[in-house]
């Protein structure tokens, strides 16, 4: 049996024994299981879908049938490469939320039947404090409170994170995220889903000769709604008078997007370092992948002083290492979920 105190928190069963904990994502179109010891990451796999490529964006009933074939496979190679049992895990995280339902449902079910076999507790842990807290898997970590901004498929938001327990949301996009935006445009480009790390390739060999029109919203919001439609419209000119124009200047084209986006972000990015006056900054989110916005980041660090954190590639895109680190923050404060937990598509920040 757990052991708890009066205010609820776990008394560890082994003091001062090494805790293994098994996380799992699922709450797009990535089944994803990660083990760590402590804070260590011992393993981290994923298992990407690319059953949706063809389709321009993720079909939510396919995705969540595709995590209910993958999760097993996914949670026995991570525990094997761990070099652990089942018996040996300590606590389980799973992402609560958001994300699509039916995806979110495979790995909670999972993780609440996997708990209550072992009698471990289970922890709900936030997809997007995964996405910033995943900057403590390595070295060097930012000290705190530090600013985060999170780009994904799903999310753009300006976060001050006081502690891993403990973040504010300063602005946010109020349409699309980052990520739709490169997958959105991409699609118009004629390029599968998600477009976005494809555009970063092409945009490497391109000039960013096109200028598009982007919304500037009031404090330190984002809109990126208004950016597609406005490189929809350019296109549609552009091919009515050259049926090949898409093809012949497919790289200016992805590097002009890139381009735009990655200003857009840097805009209020600064205008918050100016205003907060906090000089540790990071990025997250799949969006973070971004070579064009990882580099020009890295020039605004030098530019305007500041200290830019940011995560090795494999922890960007979603993954369930990080997952398991936010949740290990959660198994130190003891904050655990009952069996009752069911996954929230919208949960709150
Ligand atoms: O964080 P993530 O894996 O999933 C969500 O939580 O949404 O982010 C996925 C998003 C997609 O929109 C994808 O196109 C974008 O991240 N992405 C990129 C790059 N790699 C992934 N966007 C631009 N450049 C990249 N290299
Ligand atoms: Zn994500």
């Amino acid at each position: 049996m757990l052991v708890y105190d009066k205010t609820n928190i776990l008394i560890l069963r082994k003091k001062n024994f090494m805790s293994y904990i098994l996380a799992i994502e699922s709450s797009c179109d990535d089944t994803s299981a990660a083990v760590l010891r402590d804070e260590k990451i011992l393993s981290n796999i994923i298992i990407t879908q690319k059953e949706h490529e063809q389709y321009g964006g993720v079909i939510p009933e396919m995705a969540s049938r595709q995590h209910y074939s993958n999760i097993d496979s996914a949670v026995d190679k991570a525990l094997k490469v761990a070099g652990i049992d089942k018996s040996e895990i300590a606590a389980i995280a799973v992402t609560q939320g958001p994300g699509l339902l039916g995806s979110l449902l495979v790995g909670v079910s999972f993780a609440k039947g996997l708990s209550l076999v072992l009698d471990v507790p289970l922890i709900g842990v936030h997809h997007m404090h995964g996405h910033i807290l995943a900057h403590f898997i390595d070295e060097p970590k930012p000290r705190f409170p530090f600013l985060c901004l999170t780009v994904s498929g799903g999310h753009t938001q300006l976060v001050k994170v006081l502690s891993p327990l403990q973040m504010e949301i300063l602005g946010q996009t109020i349409d699309d995220a980052a990520g739709e935006a490169f997958d959105k445009v991409g699609k118009l480009l004629g390029l599968p889903y998600p477009a976005g790390p494809i555009i970063d390739q092409l945009a490497k060999e391109g000039k960013p000769l096109f200028d598009f029109a982007i919304a500037n919203v009031a404090d330190f919001n984002f809109s990126f709604s208004g950016f597609k439609t406005s490189v929809l419209y350019f296109l549609q000119k552009e091919v009515a008078k050259n049926p090949n124009f898409i093809t012949e200047n497919l790289k200016d084209l992805c590097a002009s997007v890139q381009h735009i986006i990655v200003k857009t972000l840097e805009i209020k990015l600064i205008k918050l370092i100016k205003q907060t006056n906090i000089k540790e900054v990071a990025i997250a989110g799949g969006v973070a992948a971004n070579s064009g916005l990882r580099g020009r980041l890295q020039e605004l660090s030098r530019l305007h002083d500041f200290n830019l954190y940011i995560p090795d590639l494999q922890y960007c895109t979603d993954n369930a290492a990080m997952i398991g680190m936010a949740g290990y923050f959660k198994y130190k404060a003891g904050i655990f979920e009952s069996h009752e937990m069911t996954p929230d598509p919208r949960l709150v920040f």
